[in-house]
């Protein structure tokens, strides 16, 4: 590879999107940026990134946030465990490295939620150590160039990949290899139809000359998706409506989202046990269909359909987990992507 290495940083120095973390040495900036590009696309990513970091400017600031704001501020990128896991490692940076970004891997591997691509990335970015960052864009463009049969999600993959680029990382611009790997996945190395004609790495690519560009990288195919059926109630009681909040482990931790109940179709199930049990509710008017959401998630499908009921405030009692807010402070809490479909 080493050969096609200095056309493969000419192509990244004239052809790169320009990126706010591709601009800053800060570790903590380059962190956020990852983490977020874990869950999206650099352009939507872009905005969450600028909202987080005016947020929460320093490790200090993020460690200090009540785990609310940080949640506000990731709300609707989901997998909400990595805004928790960041404030958590935030604090442990806090206290176990005196504030300062650790700049050895084998630190910042003890970080809560960092694996060995985001350590990868910022020991490369930010302190220019030469450890190849093998994300999903990084893992076709190698599968492709040197030829590598295993599947792309497999261990026996990931180290092959591994080995092949430590060989070819350069000690003196690590980071702008790094960068030109996960840019040419982007911009040219597509998983379909890349643009081999105008790649820096078409010389040597085994892929191309072996006419293997559509059989790499091996893809195992996934389980299929279950099919979730849930019902969620709009409980007005009248200027007010019950939220939930979510148990900090599992699905949508931590956040708030209308009751619900799961079902195993998408007819009205039977709700007069669920508000007698949780709310004491004797009986309630029928409820009113409001809207019905498809939601994708990587394991399950979910069908969500929001009833309406109005409550007699005199029938209702509220207990823990459950919160009686005010309408128009529904937006101060934290809710994840599918009530936002529901609630905008
Ligand atoms: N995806 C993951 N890391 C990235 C980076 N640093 N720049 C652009 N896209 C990315």
């Amino acid at each position: 590879m080493k050969r096609v290495i200095p056309k493969l940083l000419t192509w990244y120095q004239n052809s790169h999107r320009e990126l706010p973390w591709r601009d800053t040495r800060n570790p903590y900036f380059i962190w956020v940026s990852e983490i977020i590009l874990q869950q999206t696309r650099v352009d939507q990513g872009l905005n969450y990134y600028y909202r987080f970091v005016e947020k929460f400017p320093t490790i200090s600031n993020l460690a200090d946030a009540t785990e609310q704001e940080v949640l506000i501020i990731w709300q609707g990128l989901g997998y909400y465990a990595r805004a928790r896991n960041m404030q958590f490692a935030a604090k442990q940076i806090v206290n176990e490295f005196n504030g300062e970004f650790p700049s050895h891997i084998k630190d910042i591997l003890t970080l809560k939620g960092i694996g060995e691509y985001t350590a990868a990335a910022i020991a490369s970015f930010a302190f220019q150590q030469p450890f190849p960052a093998i994300d999903g864009n990084v893992k076709r463009v190698t599968a492709r160039f040197f030829g590598i049969n295993a599947p792309i999600n497999t261990r026996a993959f990931f180290q092959n990949a591994q080995n092949l680029l430590e060989e070819a990382i350069p000690n003196d611009c690590p980071d702008l290899f790094n960068q030109a790997m996960i840019e040419l996945g982007a911009l040219i190395c597509l998983p379909t139809k890349p643009k081999c004609d105008i790649c820096p790495l078409a010389e040597l690519c085994f892929a191309l000359h072996h006419n293997e560009i559509d059989s790499l990288p091996v893809v195992i195919s996934k389980t299929k998706a279950k099919q979730v059926f849930l019902h969620f109630f709009s409980l007005e009681v009248l200027d007010s409506i019950v939220l939930h909040k979510r148990p900090s482990s599992g699905i949508w931790g931590g956040l708030y989202e209308f009751p619900s109940i799961e079902s195993d179709s998408i007819d009205l199930p039977d709700y007069s046990s669920f508000l007698s049990d949780k709310f004491g509710i004797p009986k309630s008017s029928a409820p009113l269909k409001i809207k019905e959401v498809k939601h994708l998630l990587t394991h399950q499908n979910i069908h969500a359909t929001l009833w309406e009921i109005k409550l007699n405030p005199a029938h209702f009692i509220i207990n823990s987990s459950f919160y009686l807010v005010k309408k128009n402070e529904l937006f101060n809490f934290p809710i994840h992507k599918l009530m936002l479909k529901f609630v905008t």
